[in-house]
C-alpha cells in the first residue's frame, strides 16, 4: 500500500516539498493549510505535472485535519517565516501558538506518525511540538542539521573547487548563531580539513569566514529574498530524513532530536547525528568532541535552553 504523507503549511517550502515528495513517488501526498486554497492549488498543479514527469501518486489539498488521519509522515512547516533584520528566535512567540493548533490536530488523527518539523525557532518548536503532543520522543525530530551541513558542504566545495560528495561534514547543535561546524570530523577526499589547511590549500581565516557564512546562510537569503526565507534547500533536507524512515535507510544524519544524557546535555532538543530508520530516531550517535567543538557545543545547548525558557513564559504548559 502506498505511503500517506501529510505536509502541515503548504507554503514555500511545504509546496516544494509536495513537488519533490512526487518526483520520488515516495507516497501520496496531503497538502494542509489553514488557507485551504494554497494547498488545494498547489496540489493540483503538481499533480497536473504527473502526465509530464511521469509519477504515480495522489496529491490533495485541505484544510481539514480528518483528511490527514493515519499518516506515515508528516512534516510541518506552518508558521512565519523571517523578514530581512529578523532572527529565527523573533518568531517564537507566533508560531508557538500555531505548532500548539498542530499538535493537537495531528495527535487526534496521526498518532503514530513519524513527524519532521521545519518550523522555527526549530529546536524550540521541535520541543513545544512533541510536549503540545505527548507522541514519542523518537517520532519528533526536526530538520536542520543537514540544511547546515549541506551549506557549510556546499561553501567548501566552491572554494577547494571539489565536487560535494567527495566532502564530508556536518553542523551539530541549535539551528541558530551559535551552531557548531564540526571541523574535526570534516574530510575533503578522505583527508581532514586541518591537514588542507596546514598544507596551505585553504587558510584558517577563510576556512573561519566559511563556518561563519554557514552560520548566517539563513540570513543571507532573507536578505536577498526580501519576503520570506529559504525553501529549496530546507525542503531537499526534509525529504532526506522522510526517506530514511519510510524506505528504513537508517542513514545517519544530523538532526533535532531529543537529547538525555548524550553528549552531556540533558532533556532537550537539539542538533545531533541520529540513525534514522523504519522506528524513527532508532539512535543518537555520539562523538568524540575536540576541547573547542565541546564548549561551543555547550554554548549552543545553552542558548537553546534560554530560548526554550522564554517558550515557557509565554506558555507555561510548557513545563
Ligand atoms: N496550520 C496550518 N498552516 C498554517 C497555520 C496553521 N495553524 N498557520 C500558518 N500556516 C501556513 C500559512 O498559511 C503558510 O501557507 O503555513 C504556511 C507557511 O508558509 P510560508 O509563509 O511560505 O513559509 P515557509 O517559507 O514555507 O516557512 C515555514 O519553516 O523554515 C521555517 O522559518 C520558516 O517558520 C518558517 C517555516
Amino acid at each position: 500500500m502506498k505511503k500517506k504523507i501529510t505536509l502541515i503549511g503548504a507554503g514555500q517550502i511545504g509546496g516544494t516539498l509536495a513537488h519533490l515528495i512526487a518526483l520520488k513517488e515516495l507516497g501520496d501526498v496531503v497538502l494542509f493549510d489553514v488557507a485551504a486554497g494554497i494547498a488545494k492549488g498547489k496540489a493540483l498543479d503538481i499533480a497536473q505535472s504527473s502526465p509530464v514527469n511521469g509519477f504515480n501518486v495522489k496529491l490533495t489539498g485541505t484544510d481539514n485535519y480528518d483528511d490527514t488521519k493515519n499518516s506515515d509522515v508528516i512534516i510541518i512547516t506552518a508558521g512565519v517565516p523571517r523578514k530581512p533584520g529578523m532572527t529565527r528566535d523573533d518568531l517564537l512567540g507566533i508560531n508557538l501558538k500555531i505548532i500548539k493548533e498542530v499538535a493537537h490536530g495531528i495527535k487526534k488523527t496521526s498518532p503514530k506518525a513519524f513527524v519532521i518539523c521545519i518550523t522555527n525557532p526549530l529546536d524550540v518548536i521541535v520541543m513545544a511540538l512533541q510536549k503540545y503532543s505527548g507522541l514519542p520522543k523518537n517520532m519528533i525530530v526536526g530538520m536542520a542539521g543537514i540544511l547546515d551541513s549541506s551549506r557549510f558542504i556546499y561553501f567548501l566545495s566552491q572554494e577547494l573547487n571539489i565536487h560535494p560528495k567527495n566532502i564530508n561534514s556536518f553542523v551539530l547543535g541549535g539551528h541558530g548563531d551559535t551552531m557548531v561546524a564540526m571541523l574535526g570530523s570534516t574530510e575533503v577526499n578522505g583527508k581532514k580539513i586541518n591537514e588542507l589547511v596546514k598544507e596551505g590549500k585553504i587558510t584558517k581565516e577563510r576556512l573561519n569566514e566559511i563556518v561563519d557564512r554557514t552560520k548566517k546562510g539563513g540570513a543571507e537569503i532573507v536578505k536577498y529574498l526580501e519576503k520570506g526565507s529559504a525553501f529549496y534547500a530546507p525542503a531537499a533536507s526534509g525529504v532526506e530524513m522522510a526517506e530514511s524512515y519510510l524506505k528504513n535507510l537508517k542513514k545517519q544524519l544530523p538532526c533535532a532530536a531529543y537529547i538525555n544524557g548524550e553528549f552531556g546535555a540533558k532533556d532537550i532538543y537539539a542538533g545531533v547525528p541520529v540513525i534514522i530508520g523504519s522506528s524513527g530516531v532508532e539512535k543518537i550517535v555520539e562523538l568524540n568532541l575536540s576541547k573547542e567543538e565541546k564548549i561551543n557545543f555547550n554554548n549552543s545547548i545553552k542558548s537553546v535552553q534560554e530560548l526554550f525558557d522564554a517558550a515557557k513564559k509565554i506558555d507555561p504548559e510548557l513545563k
